[in-house]
């Protein structure tokens, strides 16, 4: 779904779908670079991640494993609260492996905290995280991510896998909704 299909409920566009695939080559040519001659599995954490991995993945010169988590965090409304439930684990021992998380957006930076620790505590190789998305300035915890797509204002976004109240991930860009969506 693009831009203008969306009319009035969308209020603005901050990233196009050209500055998304050109910005996820760069990364994906800095990821090929960086594991050169190593395999490594690339972990999406759903639902958001959707789009970033298929488009990320796809971009990548070396063949990789790409498995999946969703995980849920406890929390009031939309803010996460870093304590996180598994609801599908990956299948994928990852004892040894170097492993590659891929988010859409770190908000709290909460969840990746976790998750990061969790990997590492299965006993993988390493664990550095890529995500499309990141609010400079709102983060509550200390997360190392290698690979940023983007510093984006710190609203309310949606497209490109992000969603609200489930709808708009199929958006090929991002961009923020009209307040009148909200407010009903
Ligand atoms: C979003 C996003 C991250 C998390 C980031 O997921 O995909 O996983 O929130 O927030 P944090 O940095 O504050 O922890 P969400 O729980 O909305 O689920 P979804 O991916 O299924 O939309």
């Amino acid at each position: 779904m693009e831009a203008a299909q969306l009319g009035n409920d969308l209020e603005k566009v901050l990233i196009t779908e050209e500055q998304i695939q050109q910005r996820l080559q760069e990364l994906a040519e800095q990821i090929d670079s960086d594991y050169a001659g190593r395999d490594f599995l690339v972990v999406g954490v759903l639902h958001g991640a959707l789009m970033v991995v298929a488009d990320l993945t796809r971009k990548l010169k070396s063949a990789v494993e790409i498995d999946w988590m969703a995980i849920s965090s406890y929390g009031s409304g939309t803010k996460s609260s870093g304590v996180v439930r598994i609801l599908k684990d990956l299948d994928t021992d990852v004892h040894g492996r170097h492993v590659l998380i891929v988010e859409d957006i770190i908000d709290s930076g909460l969840t990746l905290a976790w998750l990061k620790d969790n990997l590492e505590t299965r006993g993988a190789a390493s664990v550095q995280i890529a995500a499309a998305l990141r609010k400079p300035g709102v983060q509550r915890v200390e997360v190392d991510v290698k690979y940023v797509g983007f510093d984006i204002p710190n609203e309310f976004v949606v497209g490109y896998g992000l969603d609200y109240d489930q709808k708009y991930r199929n958006l090929n860009c991002v961009g923020t909704l009209a307040p009148h969506v909200y407010g009903g």
